[in-house]
């Protein structure tokens, strides 16, 4: 499950965005800077910033 690719044109897997968060990722803006994730297709960018506010949560908690 949390190997899931949720943006396959950079290849971002749900670990990778967990790891960002645990490396001091803050916002979706920052995820993108670091990962590229949703920068390249508008349905991408929305359904990832999705994901990774649930991440977020789940990790911050
Ligand atoms: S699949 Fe994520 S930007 Fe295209």
């Amino acid at each position: 499950m949390e190997n899931n690719i949720v943006c396959g044109c950079f290849n971002v897997s749900e670990q990778d965005i967990k790891n960002a968060i645990n490396d001091g990722v803050k916002t979706f803006k920052e995820l993108q800077d670091k990962t590229n994730i949703g920068t390249d297709c508008p349905p991408c960018t929305i359904d990832s910033e999705v994901i990774f506010n649930r991440i977020l949560k789940e990790t911050t908690n």
